[in-house]
């Protein structure tokens, strides 16, 4: 790995002496969506794609990034002023730069070239794996020792202050902190994370691309996010300790029917429930039950569809025929929602069925059919010297 990276680096910038390599997987959440944010509960797992970052200091402020992939090259000088609109992943490298040269985190410039295999705008993560692998790159070239939580915290900020998208912990977290054959359960109030061993022998997690992309920003993403915070509003005047949905109840929901606009309650209605479901997810983890936890991805849909209204019409169709497959346990969608993929679990003798009924949606014969590991290792930094 250190080697190519290597002659990656050495391709744009020359010698490679002094580079660091850092990775950072993305990530399948495998219940509890829109609870980040709302200081709830979630249970991420890595997923087998990556960003790579490979990044060396410079003596002067300068900043030079490429994209290997598409060859695009941005450059800049630390606190100037830059439109973030384009490329698409600038917010995610060089914010990252920036936001440590604000917090005087770094004095000096970078170069860095960058490459990855997340499906981008799938719901798979790829910005925060790419922040992350930033923030980690970076952290090795200055020697900032930056703890895993205060990095999440950091790429968390960049997405909402360079990229405009007002999201939750998870992605980052789950990028920085998730290991090989667990999930991740993170209590988004206080950070504290648990490493939740996978007990799938004999079954795949299966995910499923509808296709389907929506631009996070412009989405209605940070409209559910300011629905949510309404709500709380609402509820504070009969609740006044509560500060985030987490603290809500459904006794209080239903006290507060009256008060509370229709979609916003079910708002309430789909955190409430979906905190539960991760908590006896977990649960049914610890003992083995992957039935009782298929069950409750499929209620996790329904909550999302239903009360949370972020799924799309073809995200329906996938996990209604995904769920039709005889060793399906569950099905649904993952991530912002609006579009991107579904994630079930299944028996692995039943992967083959599952393709080809999936594959029946697919008008032009394609599939979206993406079936992952964990890797092997979660998040490296190699120095090359
Ligand atoms: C996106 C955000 C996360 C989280 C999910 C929905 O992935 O980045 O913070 O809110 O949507 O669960």
């Amino acid at each position: 790995m250190t080697e190519r990276a290597a002659k990656l680096f050495a391709e744009y910038f020359g010698d490679p002496t002094g580079a660091v390599v850092a990775r950072a997987p993305g990530r399948v959440n495998l219940i509890g969506d829109h609870t980040d944010y709302n200081d709830g509960f979630v249970l991420p797992m890595i997923i087998d794609r990556h960003a790579e970052v490979v990044a060396r200091r410079r003596s002067d402020r300068q900043v030079r990034i490429v994209a290997a992939e598409s060859g695009e090259r941005v450059g800049n000088t630390l606190g100037e002023p830059i439109d973030y609109s384009s490329p698409k992943w600038l917010p995610y490298v060089l914010g990252v730069v920036h936001e440590l040269a604000q917090r005087n985190r770094i004095e000096l410039g970078v170069d860095i070239v960058f490459r990855g295999t997340v499906p981008k705008g799938a719901g798979l993560g790829s910005s925060a794996a790419l922040e992350v692998a930033t923030a980690v790159a970076l952290d090795a070239v200055f020697n900032l020792w930056l703890q895993p939580v205060e990095t999440a915290e950091l790429c968390r900020d960049v997405e909402h202050h360079y990229a405009g998208v007002h999201c939750g912990i998870m992605d980052q977290l789950a990028s920085r902190l998730g290991r090989p054959n667990h999930a991740l359960f993170i209590d988004c109030r206080s950070l504290e994370v648990r490493h939740v061993p996978l007990p799938f022998d004999g079954y795949r997690v299966v995910i499923v691309d509808s296709g389907v992309r929506r631009e996070l920003a412009d989405s209605r993403y940070n409209q559910r996010r300011a629905e949510c915070e309404e709500a709380v509003t609402i509820l504070r005047k009969v609740e006044p300790s509560l500060t985030a949905l987490r603290d809500a109840y459904p006794a209080l929901l239903m006290a507060c029917e009256q008060r509370l606009l229709t979609d916003r309650l079910a708002r309430g209605w789909h955190v409430v429930s979906e905190n539960q479901r991760v908590l006896d997810a977990r649960e049914s983890l610890a003992c083995g039950d992957l039935s009782a936890f298929g069950r409750l991805m499929n209620a996790s849909h329904t909550s999302l569809r239903e009360d949370f209204d972020v799924s799309h019409p073809f995200l329906d169709r996938l996990v209604e025929a995904a769920t039709e497959v005889d060793g399906v346990l569950g099905a649904r969608l993952t991530g912002a929602g609006f579009g991107g993929c579904i994630v079930t679990l299944v028996r692995e003798a039943a992967v083959p069925t599952l393709e080809d009924r999936i594959r029946e949606l697919f008008e032009d014969g394609s599939n979206g059919i993406i079936v992952v590991g964990t890797p092997e290792q979660a998040g490296i930094t190699e120095i090359i010297t």
